[in-house]
């Protein structure tokens, strides 16, 4: 199919939200938000703790119902957490398919998804003889492996040391531009967000604070100038100014 006759047949977006509220208790989280995100666009969220990030991308999956608006989002949509959440019993490829029926084509598509992620000698391993970033490209592997329009990623790199997180985020990067899901991923790391975003979002009192297109030219390089001024501004739009970090 060419790619104009799939732009007329399929509007170019993945998630269309208009007038999202959600609230615990008295405590309003989400106050009337309104997010587009097209398809193949990786789109960061950015967010003090306790702003609703885990909330909206909870919304975007189904596992929380709105109190009010509109949450429009694909079939295909798979979600990645800080932690892989493997199941121990199952070996790695066992877990890169689970949930599918099983054939020989589930087989080796879950063994080109561990490739992907440079774990293709791993495939009978057990999850407990994984370290932290192994695990966690496991569970990209189980993630791609069905070929998602969305990919929800909340906070998926917090829990590695510095080095496997650079080099995670250097996967994810090449996974997303090769395969072109929608992105939503949560992280804390500023530096993170610009590096990898075509747009951040800044989450605060349950609105979008801060809706910014990240215009610096791929490979990207952390001492762009253009980078370190989304940076600064990102920064200032979660409250944090030079001086006034701990
Ligand atoms: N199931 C729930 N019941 C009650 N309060 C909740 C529930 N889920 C989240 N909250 C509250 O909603 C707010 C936003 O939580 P969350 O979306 O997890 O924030 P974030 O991911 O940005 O840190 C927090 O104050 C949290 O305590
Ligand atoms: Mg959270």
């Amino acid at each position: 199919m060419s790619l104009i006759s799939e732009s007329l047949e399929a509007p170019p977006v993945a998630v269309s939200i208009t007038g999202l509220r959600k609230s615990f208790g008295e405590k309003v989280v989400l106050d009337g938000v309104d997010l587009t995100i097209r398809r193949g666009e990786f789109v960061v969220l950015l967010g003090r703790s306790g702003t609703g990030k885990t909330t909206l991308l909870r919304l975007l999956t189904g596992l929380e119902a709105p109190d009010a608006g509109e949450v429009l989002v694909p079939g295909r949509r798979t979600t990645v957490y800080q932690e892989a959440r493997l199941v121990p019993s199952k070996r790695v490829l066992g877990n890169v398919t689970i949930g599918q029926r099983r054939s020989r084509s589930a087989r080796e598509a879950g063994l080109r998804a561990l490739a992907e992620v440079h774990l293709d000698g791993k495939a009978r391993q057990w999850p407990a003889t994984l370290s932290g970033g192994e695990a966690q490209r496991v569970a990209l592997a189980r993630a791609l492996v069905r070929e998602p329009e969305l990919l929800l990623l909340d906070e998926p790199f917090a829990a590695l040391d510095a080095l496997t997180r650079l080099q995670m985020q250097e996967l994810v990067g090449e996974l997303v531009a090769r395969h072109r899901p929608a992105v939503l991923m949560v992280t804390h790391d500023v530096d993170e967000a610009v590096r990898l975003a075509d747009r951040v979002l800044v989450l605060d009192a349950g609105r979008f604070a801060a809706d910014r297109e990240i215009d610096v030219p791929r490979p990207r390089q952390r001492t762009d100038p253009r980078a370190l001024r989304h940076q600064a501004e990102l920064l200032a739009a979660l409250g944090v100014t030079p001086g006034s970090a701990p």
